[in-house]
């Protein structure tokens, strides 16, 4: 089974979810571990409770990001991971890291890229006034949520939404987009073209 790690900062309920999903046999993937950069991260608390290994690398333990971004690396790459996810994992990564899991790297984004980068997307999104938003896996390149796009799902805002009820409901459909997403590319494996993304 193809071997994830799965990184947080928070909640962890997209973790849960390929958590769960990979209780069941016949997933394709297996979480092997997971890690934070905050002790506080919820999510290590449901490795915890799966029995999933976990590990903790704090960039204020680090003289600079750089090095911060090798050891974060180098804690990961001790799984030898198939697959590395950033689920809610609210740091970037670095050159160090990006190096070392080459096109390997899927992050989730609550809006559908390129529409509302960064750390605020649906409140970005309810004060644009957009009618449509979503969700996106992509692969995780240089940039703030700029990596080639390989799954997207669309989710209606209401009238009646406020910033938590429309992330909660984006986050819905993110943790079966996720499930969804890593399942098929465990199973068949990706391309990469420029930015098209192929799962065959
Ligand atoms: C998810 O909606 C994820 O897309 C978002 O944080 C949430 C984490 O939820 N990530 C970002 O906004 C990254 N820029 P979770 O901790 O319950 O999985």
């Amino acid at each position: 089974r193809t071997r994830l790690v799965v990184l947080v900062s928070g909640t962890g309920t997209n973790l849960q979810a390929l958590l769960d999903a990979a209780s069941a046999p016949g997933y394709p993937a297996v979480v092997v571990a997971v890690g934070a950069d905050r002790d506080d991260a919820q999510g290590l608390k449901r490795a915890e409770r799966a029995g999933v290994p976990t590990f903790v690398v704090r960039l204020a333990d680090f003289a600079d990001r750089g090095e911060w971004d090798a050891a974060l690396a180098a804690a990961v790459a001790a799984y030898d991971p198939d697959l590395v996810v950033l689920a809610g994992f609210m740091k970037l990564v670095g050159t160090a890291f990006l190096a070392r899991f080459p096109g390997r790297i899927i992050n989730t984004h609550p809006a559908l890229s390129p529409a509302f980068p960064g750390v605020h997307a649906p409140r970005d999104a309810l004060r644009y006034g957009v009618k449509i938003t979503g969700c996106t896996i992509f692969l995780v390149d240089e940039g703030i949520d700029t990596g080639p796009i390989i799954a997207q799902a669309p989710v209606p805002v209401r009238v009646d939404d406020d910033e938590t009820s429309l992330h909660e409901r984006i986050k819905s459909v993110e943790r079966a987009l996720l499930v969804d997403t890593v399942a098929r590319m465990a199973a068949f494996g990706w391309t990469v073209d420029g930015r098209k993304v192929t799962i065959p």
